[in-house]
């Protein structure tokens, strides 16, 4: 599928990501090194650190928030309506055209 993601710095990259993969959003971001080692996916996708944290800007239908994201997102800095922990969701088909911008590191 492709999805937009935006980087730290405001630069929109337009990537393609496996859907075949297990692959959440946190490792697509790594994968395209889009932001610096060692500030994203510092727990390593437990939901325990926030550096995933990203903005959902498209309409895409994502899956329901778990506890444990609920609970790190009441935690986390820089925080908005629309912030995800782009390592709790995991790359579908549906999500063709998905668009997040990563937040600041914090
Ligand atoms: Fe730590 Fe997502 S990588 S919360």
């Amino acid at each position: 599928i492709k999805i937009n993601i935006i980087d730290r710095d405001g630069v929109s990259h337009e990537v393609l990501a496996p859907t075949d993969m297990a692959m959440n959003l946190m490792e697509v971001v790594r994968s395209y090194e889009l932001a610096p080692e060692g500030t994203i996916g510092v727990c390593g996708g437990m939901a325990m650190c926030a550096s995933c944290q990203c903005y959902v800007l498209s309409e895409t239908e994502l899956p329901e928030m778990s506890d444990d994201e609920e609970a790190m997102l009441s935690e986390a800095f820089n925080v908005k309506e629309n912030s995800r922990l782009g390592c709790q969701i995991q790359m579908t088909p549906e999500m063709n055209g998905l668009e997040v911008e990563l937040a600041p590191e914090s």
